[in-house]
């Protein structure tokens, strides 16, 4: 069993898919300001290990948009709930680079250790409008291939996605200490 700290369904439901003994906890905790996930990470992991006994993960992602310098990046939670997915396709209106990057890094920990890290990457393109409802957040605008995550059902998603790729690092980590 290892404990998942989010309140966010749509991450709990792909992280389900890839470990079936997951507990979700929707108790919070405190993402700081900082110019990486790593950071946001690294200091969330210690703060819930603190207050729950036993396997604790969480997981940062943020979206990186080549032409805009890697904006929105650790941002990215703010930017989604002020200009949303409207404010990013207006920004990069004209803009024909549109490559973006998704990255995804998990943080584990067990009681008394040290924390652990992983990341994943997915690499595509902001499209140019908002399609499918199946995902969360910057999904609808985020094309790989001819179709956004948005119109991907979970499975599609966890076969190529950023967080799939870190939580699957972790979980050959886990398999690899048996
Ligand atoms: P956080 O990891 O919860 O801090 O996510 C930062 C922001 O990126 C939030 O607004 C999320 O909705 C968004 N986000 C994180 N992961 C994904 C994803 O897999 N697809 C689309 N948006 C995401």
């Amino acid at each position: 069993m290892i404990y998942f700290v989010t309140s966010n369904k749509g991450k709990h439901a792909e992280a389900r898919a890839i470990f079936a003994d997951l507990v979700q906890k929707d108790i919070g905790y405190t993402e700081i300001q900082a110019d990486t996930l790593e950071e946001v990470a690294a200091y969330g992991i210690k703060e819930v290990a603190a207050r729950l006994d036993g396997p604790v993960m969480i997981e940062d992602a943020g979206l990186f948009v080549e032409a805009l310098q890697g904006f929105p990046g650790v941002y990215s939670a703010y930017v989604q709930r002020t200009i949303g997915n409207a404010g990013i396709l207006r920004l990069m209106e004209g803009m024909e680079r549109r490559d973006a990057y998704f990255k995804s890094v998990v943080a584990y920990v067990e009681p008394g250790r040290e924390p652990i890290m992983f990341n994943g990457e997915v690499h595509g393109q902001i499209g140019f409008e908002e399609r499918g409802h199946k995902g969360f957040g910057y999904d609808p605008i985020f094309y790989v291939g001819e179709s956004s995550l948005g119109e991907k059902e979970i499975e599609e998603k966890n076969r190529i996605s950023h967080r799939a790729a870190s939580m699957r690092a972790l979980k050959r980590w886990l398999e690899g200490r048996r």
